[in-house]
């Protein structure tokens, strides 16, 4: 797992074929440090400003081991064969649009964003490029900006967003099998995403609220009276969007039990308020709110979380 040999700033020749990780926050890192060394590297946003070929950092695997990670950024991306796109939701369209002039157009974008919104924008720019979503249970976190630790294994779950992405899946399950996470196709990837989203709408702006671990919110006055129209508000939503419905119960039955399991984590948006990020509140809550809004729908509660979580940090870096 870790680096030996200095991989060459370009991906071409690289086992596994040339995989480009574009973010370099958590998730993207633990991609890059479970991938074979010479496999990946990371695309940077600005070549011209980068003081060092190569990203090193610290990374903890998931028995605890400490590894040290270098891999390189990638000067040229002509010869990418899959990019990983692994930004926050909001930085997403503007990162990838600086750089998909550089990669070939045959190439698979895969989104690894939380909640929605930014994964049908990308798709609605580029329509004809492969671009495919990932929703993952994996659990990385970086408790230090050079150390990454990969709190808990999960699944991952890819599924085609654009037409010319039809039928790559497997390859691309292919590509990323050598670094031993757990990748799976799956057909019906926004329905996937969208549990994901509920999940996270029941949990994440609870934490940063109140400014606590996952597992304390479930005995709040501020959740208990808000959670089930909260509820409502997303079982009405996905039956709107014409998905699989949930009862309000379902739901909360799934929220609760998450934030059961992962009790002592800290969520992601917690940890944006932490240190003074921008959130994904707006592809959370505030994406239910907006697609209700669309609808016809209601949707209060998500609304007052939504603006509630953006006062926290009014003037967010990114
Ligand atoms: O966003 C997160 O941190 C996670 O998805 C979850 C489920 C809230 C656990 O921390």
């Amino acid at each position: 797992m870790s680096s030996q040999r200095s991989a060459r700033p370009s991906v071409s020749g690289s086992e596994g074929g040339g995989i480009a990780i574009l973010g370099a926050g958590a998730l993207g890192r633990l991609w890059a440090a479970c991938l074979p060394p010479a496999a990946a590297g990371f695309v940077p946003r600005n070549p011209s400003a980068l003081s060092s070929f190569r990203l090193h950092y610290h990374f903890q695997d998931s028995s605890g081991r400490q590894h040290t990670v270098t891999r390189p950024w990638l000067t040229t991306l002509a010869d990418a064969e899959l990019l990983l796109v692994t930004t926050k939701a909001g930085d997403t369209l503007e990162a990838l649009n600086q750089i998909i002039g550089r990669i070939p157009e045959s190439c698979p974008i895969v989104l690894f964003q939380n909640g929605l919104g930014s994964q049908q924008a990308v798709a609605a720019r580029w329509p004809a490029r492969p671009v495919l979503a990932a929703s993952t249970t994996e659990a990385a976190n970086r408790p230090e900006p050079d150390q990454v630790v990969h709190a808990a294994r999960g699944h991952t779950w890819i599924g085609a967003l654009t037409e010319p992405a039809t039928g790559l899946v497997p390859n691309i399950i292919r590509q990323l099998s050598p670094s031993g996470l757990d990748v799976r196709g799956e057909d019906r990837i926004l329905e996937r995403l969208w549990g994901k989203l509920a999940i996270n709408a029941g949990i994440n702006p609870f934490t940063a609220l109140l400014d606590c671990p996952n597992g304390e919110i479930l005995e709040s006055p501020l959740f208990l009276d808000s959670i089930q129209a909260l509820c409502e508000e997303l079982a009405n939503l996905i039956a709107a969007e014409g998905l699989p419905p949930h009862s309000p119960r379902e739901l909360r039955d799934d929220i609760e039990r998450v934030a059961r399991n992962t009790a002592s984590n800290t969520s992601s948006m917690r940890g944006d308020v932490q240190n003074g990020r921008a959130t994904e509140i707006d592809f959370i809550n505030g994406y239910v709110a907006n697609r209700s809004r669309e609808l016809g729908l209601s949707a209060p509660v998500n609304q007052m979380l939504t603006e509630r979580v953006k006062q926290l940090v009014p003037h967010p870096s990114h």
